[in-house]
């Protein structure tokens, strides 16, 4: 085996994903760079085994052990990397931390992701997910990344069209970017910054607390009080964030349900379909506080599900399907999961 590596077998993953589940991996390597992705390509034993990347493992739900190699990205390091059409560039590395990432744009002066302030997880897994938050995705502040291509062997630059992002969605969760392994990340923030408060609770949030004109780093501040009152801190109890993407039915569909449940949230888009609220659909149905074994719906936000002890990753998705299977039956929408189920 190549001298740079240092392979683990049989690391526990209890630390590793943020649902706290004690999952093991047979074989575990830590990442810092292009060079060592290089050399797993160049093993003929590592080259064969699936593989996991893992950033902060924010995003997945562990139903058995992994029985191949993690990736867990490590590397650490951000700068800002220079101008362009009115924009300030930040390069960071894929394992930065998300929130230290985004609290360092903010003592910088620079405004763009205080909306994506408090999101758990690293800079690396930002665009797999194109995470979102009050009123921001990441594409919206996206301005290439750098990935290594496990197939080819070679480093690869990608613009925001190249990531294909949608909804909690891009290339990354599909075939053609399975093999892309993200090294770096580099993010477009406007020099002359205009704060986001589309979102009503920001706004809200924006006037009770007087702030007419509030700064990046207020804009911030107010995200993250809102997301302590609302959602699970997972170094307190284990958590994925939202469990379920918001649904997205047809207009039909949802005027349907709109004569049967006058209340529905739902929001049109621009072609004409509807996203729907899958906290409130869940909620609704009666599950908000509940729990199945170690598995429960966090009684703040209906959409998160939370490992109250102990709980393994198959209680937790018998939970989910049970959720599904209550929500399909009333509203005829099938909640997808967002985490990643292994
Ligand atoms: N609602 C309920 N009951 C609940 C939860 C929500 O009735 O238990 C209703 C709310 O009253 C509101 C609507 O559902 O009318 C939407 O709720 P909220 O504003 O809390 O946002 P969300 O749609 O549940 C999404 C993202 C979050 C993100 C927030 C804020 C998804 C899957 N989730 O949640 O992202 O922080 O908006 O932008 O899109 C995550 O992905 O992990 C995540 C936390």
């Amino acid at each position: 085996m190549h001298p740079e590596l240092t392979l683990v077998h049989d690391q526990p993953l209890v630390s590793l994903n943020t649902f706290r589940i004690p999952a093991r991996a047979r074989h575990y390597l830590r990442i810092a760079g292009a060079g060592e992705l290089a050399a797993v390509r160049a093993d003929p034993q590592l080259s064969r085994l699936p593989r996991l990347v893992l950033g902060g493992g924010s995003n997945l739900l562990f139903t058995r052990d992994f029985d191949g190699l993690v990736l867990h990205m490590a590397g650490q390091g951000r700068e800002i990397v220079g101008e362009q059409d009115g924009k300030v560039l930040v390069r960071a590395q894929a394992g930065e931390n998300w929130h230290g990432f985004v609290r360092y744009t903010l003592e910088q002066g620079l405004g763009g992701l205080e909306n994506l302030s408090l999101i758990p997880g690293t800079v690396g897994a930002a665009p797999i997910q194109n995470v979102g938050a009050y009123g921001t995705e990441t594409k919206d502040v996206f301005h290439s990344l750098t990935a290594y291509d496990m197939a080819s062997g070679e480093l690869r630059t990608l613009d925001g069209a190249a990531c294909r992002f949608a909804y909690r969605d891009s290339i990354f969760k599909h075939p053609e970017g399975r093999e892309l392994v993200v090294l770096d990340v580099t993010f477009a923030l406007p020099a002359a910054w205009q704060p986001n408060l589309r979102y009503a609770e920001l706004a809200q949030a924006a006037r009770d607390a007087g702030l007419a004109h509030p700064s990046p780093r207020e804009v911030g501040g107010l995200v993250e009080a809102i997301r302590r009152r609302k959602l699970p801190d997972p170094a307190e109890i284990g958590n994925a964030g939202s469990f379920f993407k918001n649904p997205v039915v047809t207009g039909e569909h949802c005027a349907r349900l709109l004569a049967q449940f006058p209340n529905l949230v739902h929001h049109a888009q621009p072609d004409g379909s509807e996203k729907l609220a899958a906290g409130w659909l869940i909620d609704q149905c009666g599950w908000k506080g509940r729990s199945m074994g170690a598995a429960g719906v966090y009684p703040k936000q209906a959409l998160v599900l939370v490992n109250l002890g102990g709980a393994s990753g198959a209680e937790v998705a018998r939970l989910a399907a049970a959720i599904q299977a209550d929500v399909q039956a009333r509203y005829g929408v099938l909640l997808e999961p967002e985490p990643v189920f292994i």
